[in-house]
């Protein structure tokens, strides 16, 4: 793309229509990204260490009651949860399509000897397995993607899990995410940064549609020395809570609970999410 093609960019891009996320999956990206993940400065792209210390204890202790299981985490990133679930007993396969991430948690999984196994695949095509004694998708994830997609994952997480089984799904809410599609335009440079090892600015723009309640993103990031730009695009959808209720109990999932956070407790640092809990339905063995 050059600049003149933002110039003729469409005022309001229709949902996904652009690109459906950033790309967590190319090499140089996923290596960039994945020092964000495993940075101790911020709680972008996974939480702090602590943070997730805390979530994983309440995962364990108070979602599953403190017996190991096996754990399907879909969009793993690095294995934060899965390795930390292990420790506690349990059995963890992580799905994430970002190469650099499984990397690191198969690394750390063989050095520790933990019960985790990464797959190198795109959620919405990958095989999750079954007989599973829980399966999670956590930090918003859910909300990239379309409505479609999205009902096929939970229908295949349903499907992968023994009755009785647990989902947790930590979603964004609806305010949050039509507070980002109505952030408007803001622009960044670096020298360099998650986007790119060169200098470049990165010019982002937020459009929210109230009628399909989505919120579609783009940073357009320019080379500096080149002036060539690549746009990367995402959309978000916004549910009402009584919308991801319907949700779930039409892909047979009951007994919901809605949690302020992943440690149950209100007071955690961003209230932009709220976690789902529910049992896969059907009779316990
Ligand atoms: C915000 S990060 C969260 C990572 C991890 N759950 C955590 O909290 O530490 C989202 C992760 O989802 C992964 N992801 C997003 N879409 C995916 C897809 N379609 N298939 C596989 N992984 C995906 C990304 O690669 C990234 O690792």
């Amino acid at each position: 793309m050059h600049l003149c093609d933002i110039i003729t960019r469409s005022a309001h891009p229709a949902p996904w229509s652009e690109g459906d996320n950033i790309p967590w999956h190319e090499p140089g990206f996923s290596a960039r990204m994945l020092r964000e993940h495993l940075c101790h400065a911020h709680d972008a792209a996974s939480r702090r260490l602590a943070v997730v210390d805390r979530h994983v204890a309440w995962i364990h202790e108070r979602v599953l009651g403190g017996t190991p299981t096996s754990i399907l985490d879909l969009g793993c990133g690095p294995g934060l949860y899965a390795s930390r679930l292990a420790r506690r007993g349990h059995t963890c396969i992580g799905i994430d399509y970002s190469p650099a991430s499984i990397a690191y948690a198969e690394d750390e999984a063989r050095r520790a000897n933990l019960a985790c196994t990464y797959r190198l695949a795109d959620i919405g095509q990958a095989d999750y397995g079954s007989g599973h004694g829980a399966a999670m998708l956590l930090y918003g994830e859910m909300n990239v993607f379309r409505p479609g997609d999205i009902r096929a994952i939970l229908q295949r997480m349903h499907d992968s899990l023994v009755p009785g089984g647990v989902v947790i799904l930590e979603v964004s809410t609806y305010a949050a995410i039509r507070q980002q599609g109505l952030a408007g335009r803001s622009w960044y440079s670096a020298s360099q940064g998650l986007f790119s090892e060169q200098p470049y600015l990165c010019l982002q723009e937020s459009h929210w549609d109230e009628a399909t309640a989505t919120s579609a993103l783009r940073y357009y990031v320019v080379d500096t020395a080149t002036a060539e730009v690549t746009l990367y695009a995402q959309t978000l959808q916004a549910y009402t809570e009584e919308e991801y209720a319907a949700l779930l109990a039409e892909h047979g999932f009951v007994d919901l609970g809605v949690h302020p956070s992943l440690t149950g407790g209100e007071g955690e640092y961003q209230p932009e999410f709220v976690v789902l809990v529910a049992r896969r339905d059907g009779a316990v063995a």
